[in-house]
């Protein structure tokens, strides 16, 4: 960072250009025989009516000394620039030192706010593997908007509105019983669901009545309010288990009901604005203008819909929260109906509507058949956890009998494992979960990483501490070394990055570069070395390292166990 201040404030001292535009020009070169920044001169040519090459050769010689860089090369049209690694390695390490569990943060964020509606979950349906992007993504995006200085709000927009709540009701009230709910929970719920249809097809009165349950609920009839609400209770419980494995909460559980009565004020004003078209009886938004089918905000018979409740929710958002930027974390097969909420927004004159996304992402499925067949076809995300606990637990057992806690430290590295899956790969990429690949600590896994950072902190515990005092920073020059170095030095880019894209991803890959690069320099030098300045730097790099991983782990959802 600093050093490429230092190298744009010095060519436009030469060149008589703006040094803010000239550092963001600055490249990383694409491998390290052509030093650690570069300048592409024919960001010039045009000014200076001279070829790239000409003006890198006249350029170089005469930029003089540059604080940090230790030597500058012309090569074609670039200027080469490499940091004197000695210095780098003294102003890398003391910034992550002091900084610690801040380092990659900063406060760009301070005074503005991101709303985040994530995992979102349909009351007494399962909490499933599909739900696993939705709430991985959410959460890590949560911890980089904080890192960065915002305020944030999680916000998990339930799905609890709708004609099969009637359904449900009716059919507990036919053949199920408390205890039996109480006990099975959503699987219960579910299993009264299957019921439900399986003898409406038989008999169609059944709908009428399950309709007529749901009007009860609508307005507020006790029994109905009741029943629903104790429903959603045993949902919420349930699901609380999975947050707790994860390590995740809500700032809000305020979902479609919450906006039963903030959906006619919508209604009215998309009234008064001429948006709304009388369509077969339903209430509609016409977007054909922008090719795409129209936006159904009421049925024939007067319900209000997914849609309508989704555009009171962002403008209930908007006031409330005055959002900076308001996140939708939903699969891509809901592209269409954020597009639409997007522009009919757009067309009530809500200008604040450029500063919502949909943050979309692929599917996940699993390899292993195994889990499915349990519980009939849907995979629950807590199944899937506990069965990766499972596995760690027998594998901890196995190769490391004498660890302490080994529950505490099986739970962060299995659900560690099924995160990571998640939050490797870019967002839209489809996602094929295997259980060996998750599981595996040597390939650019969690629980590789996780492994690394507790390497650093072994190494660190035996150590018994360094002094920061006497450090000798140029012992930190050798390849290995100076490779960290650079890798921990990447870390603040790609936290800035991954808030930018939307892409946690970016932050698992810096984590796994450091990782890798920290076993290559582990390997190549003896940390415990006689000398004491170059004792104390190898263990200085190591303390930041574990500092990083520690961190970049933190950020996208992991935790890290001192000891595995
Ligand atoms: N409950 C929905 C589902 O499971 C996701 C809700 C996403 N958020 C929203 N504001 N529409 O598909």
């Amino acid at each position: 960072m600093d050093i490429k201040q230092n190298i744009a404030k010095t060519i436009a001292a030469n060149v008589g250009a703006d040094a803010a535009e000239l550092c963001e020009w600055l490249e990383t070169p694409p491998n390290p025989d052509m030093g650690d920044v570069a300048f592409p001169c024919f960001k010039l040519a045009k000014t200076m009516r001279k070829a790239p090459n000409m003006i890198a050769a006249s350029l170089a010689p005469a930029l003089g000394e540059i604080d940090g860089i230790s030597r500058i090369e012309p090569m074609g049209g670039y200027i080469n620039f490499f940091a004197d690694k000695t210095s780098f390695a003294r102003t890398t390490l003391e910034r992550v030192l002091d900084e610690g569990a801040r380092y990659g943060g900063s406060d760009v964020g301070s005074g503005k706010t991101v709303c985040l509606d994530y995992s979102s979950i349909n009351i007494a349906k399962p909490f499933h593997i599909g739900h696993l992007s939705t709430t991985a993504i959410g959460n890590a995006l949560r911890r980089i908007y904080d890192h960065l200085g915002y305020k944030t709000v999680s916000i998990n927009h339930l799905g609890d509105w709708g004609t099969q709540f009637g359904k449900m009701i009716l059919a507990y009230k036919l053949w199920g019983d408390k205890e039996t709910v109480e006990k099975g929970g959503v699987r219960a719920m579910m299993q009264l669901y299957v019921r439900f249809h399986d003898e409406a097809e038989k008999d169609d009165s059944l709908n009428d009545r399950a309709r007529a349950w749901f009007k009860r609920i609508e307005q507020h009839d006790p029994e109905a309010v009741e029943i629903f609400e104790w429903f959603k209770a045993i949902t919420l419980k349930e699901v609380g288990k999975t947050y707790d494995l994860l390590g995740i909460k809500f700032d809000s559980y305020a979902g479609e009901s919450f906006y039963e009565d903030k959906m006619q004020p919508v209604i009215d004003e998309l009234r008064e604005k001429h948006l709304l078209k009388v369509d077969n009886g339903a209430s509609i938004v016409d977007l054909s203008e922008y090719s795409m089918p129209p936006c159904l905000i009421l049925r024939s018979d007067g319900a209000t819909l997914y849609a309508t409740r989704d555009l009171a929710a962002a403008i209930y958002r908007k006031n409330t929260y005055d959002f900076d930027k308001l996140l939708y974390v939903v699969a891509y097969q809901q592209s269409l109906h954020f597009k639409q909420i997007f522009k009919v927004l757009e067309l009530m004159g809500k200008d604040w509507v450029k500063d919502c996304v949909h943050v979309s992402f692929g599917m996940v499925s699993l390899t292993d058949g195994t889990l499915s067949t349990r519980h009939g076809r849907v995979v629950f995300l807590e199944d899937v956890l506990n069965a990766a606990i499972e596995k760690t637990l027998d594998v901890i057992k196995e190769k490391s009998p004498d660890l302490e806690d080994k529950e505490t430290v099986a739970r962060q590295i299995g659900v560690g494992a099924v995160v990571w899956g998640v939050v490797y790969n870019g967002r839209i990429k489809d996602i094929v979960f295997s259980w060996d690949k998750a599981l595996n600590f040597d390939g650019e896994t969690g629980p590789y990483a996780q492994y690394t950072h507790a390497r650093c902190c072994s190494v660190l515990r035996k150590a018994g501490g360094y002094d920061r005092a006497k450090i000798d920073y140029s012992a930190l020059s050798d390849e290995a070394s100076s490779a960290l170095v650079k890798a921990i030095a990447e870390f603040p880019a790609a936290v800035s990055e991954a808030a930018e894209k939307y892409e946690p991803y970016i932050i698992s890959r810096s984590v796994i570069n450091v990782c890798s690069c920290f076993n290559k320099f582990y390997y190549d030098n003896r940390i415990m070395d006689e000398n004491e300045g170059v004792r104390n730097a190898r263990l200085a790099l190591t303390d930041a390292a574990r500092n990083v991983i520690k961190t970049g782990l933190y950020l996208v959802g992991l935790e890290a166990p001192e000891k595995m």
